[in-house]
């Protein structure tokens, strides 16, 4: 980055962050964008592993959706809010007939905290009760609902106290859930896979078992696919790996396909009953926005006719494939390499040994990022329609990142 927009950076925006980009060498000016390629402004082209965090599934500036947004643009971009909206109308079919089971409803927002603060309420208001499960380690957003049910203290702190009712399991476990979810439960809330928590992918029965756990006692199953959503697994969704229907579906990020932001809770009939006491009892101005709804339908559709689900698990099963071999030359390092399709960790044996990773792939243009709530764990999460060339060329350049560290590996990993 140039000085001078970093010294703005630090006097306008956040100046902690400022110097954390200085700390970590990592100062470039994003430019422009094209499938799994971004350019800075000095020209510099760099392979993005960290996908905007799981936003670029289709990739950077799809011609398609360009083209969709465009054409929208033109004629209503944001909505009377007087009149119907056939964008938001289509979408939500759109999503009824591609959502798993009686998935019916949906209401749009405008990012995936939304999403999750949303179904929060609508558990809340289709039951009648108030305790919600969530999970330790799970990401959820950073407004106040989504925050209390995220599992990362240090973010929730400073903003205590938080909702109350809320009890927080180990995620994996299922013996945990079964103590904890009573008649009294409102819902329980889990991503399919924990992105932020560090990929954590839970044990094959975990989601049908939780499905049984909530059936038993009249909770609602809210599942967050914010990150896991739309093709990044391997599915269009990753609770159709373990064929379950959550009641309240919760989607951001790639459903805006890399150009708008959106979010959207999808619901079955029962979870959406208490519109009917008052229409209007959730709302949001921007929310089903004429544009962001016309883009995400081309999102969708990009995703589905490009079969970018199939391109997921394919790719990843052999980038998976690759990265354990590295993991076998550089033991000290990697501790594991783990995931589903292209939502792949790699946790290493320290959290310096990931910054410093993290810095040399910077060095070699490659783009990755460490999950939030886990910093021994290295994303890489690159757009569906990368190349498995392009793939071979990260692989390359992590080879050469590792090697670089390696010889300082014992400093590292104090
Ligand atoms: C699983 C999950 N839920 C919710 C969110 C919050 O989404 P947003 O940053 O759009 O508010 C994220 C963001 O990373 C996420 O990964």
């Amino acid at each position: 980055m140039s000085e001078d927009l970093l010294t703005r950076y630090e006097r306008y925006m956040n100046p902690a962050l400022a110097r954390v980009f200085r700390f970590t060498g990592i100062e470039a000016v994003e430019d422009h964008g094209r499938g799994a390629v971004l350019w800075d402004e000095a020209g510099n082209e760099y392979l993005d592993c960290a996908g905007g965090y799981g936003v670029f599934v289709q990739g950077y500036q799809h011609p398609r959706i360009v083209a969709r947004a465009k054409q929208q643009l033109d004629k209503l971009a944001l909505s009377s809010r007087v009149l119907e909206s056939r964008p938001a109308i289509d979408l939500a079919e759109k999503l009824a007939q591609v959502t798993p089971g009686d998935l019916q409803y949906s209401f749009f927002c405008n990012s995936g905290t939304e999403a999750v603060e949303g179904a929060l309420k609508f558990a809340r208001a289709a039951t009648g009760r108030s305790k919600i499960v969530s999970t330790q380690g799970a990401f959820h957003g950073k407004t106040f609902g989504a925050l209390s049910v995220s599992g990362r203290p240090a973010y929730q702190e400073p903003f205590l106290p938080l909702l109350p009712d809320i009890e927080r399991v180990p995620y994996g476990d299922i013996d945990a859930l079964r103590n904890v979810v009573d008649f009294g439960t409102a819902a329980v809330i889990v991503e399919p896979i924990q992105g932020e928590g560090g990929i954590i992918v839970p044990p094959d029965d975990y989601l049908p078992e939780l499905r049984n756990i909530c059936d038993t006692h009249g909770a609602l199953l809210i599942a967050d696919e914010v990150q896991t959503g739309i093709a990044r697994t391997g599915k269009l969704f990753a609770v159709e790996h373990s064929r379950v229907v959550p009641d309240l579906l919760c989607l951001a990020k790639a459903l805006g396909g890399g150009i708008m932001p959106i979010g959207a809770i999808v619901g079955r009939p029962q979870a959406w009953t208490f519109f009917e006491h008052s229409p209007l009892i959730h709302t949001s101005t921007f929310g089903g926005n004429p544009l962001a709804c016309a883009v995400a339908v081309e999102a969708l559709n990009v995703t589905v006719e490009e079969k970018l689900a199939d391109r997921a698990a394919s790719l990843g099963k052999y980038f998976l494939e690759q990265l354990r071999l590295l993991q076998n030359q550089y033991p000290r390092a990697i501790r594991e390499v783990r995931g589903r399709g292209l939502m792949i960790g790699m946790e290493l044996a320290a959290a310096g040994v990931g910054g410093a990773l993290i810095s040399e792939l910077f060095q070699r243009h490659v783009l990755a990022v460490y999950t939030l709530n886990n910093e021994r764990v290295i994303r890489l999460m690159p757009s569906l329609v990368v190349t498995k060339e392009q793939l071979d060329r990260v692989l390359n350049r992590l080879n050469d990142a590792l090697e670089e560290i390696y010889s300082d590996i014992e400093d590292l990993l104090e």
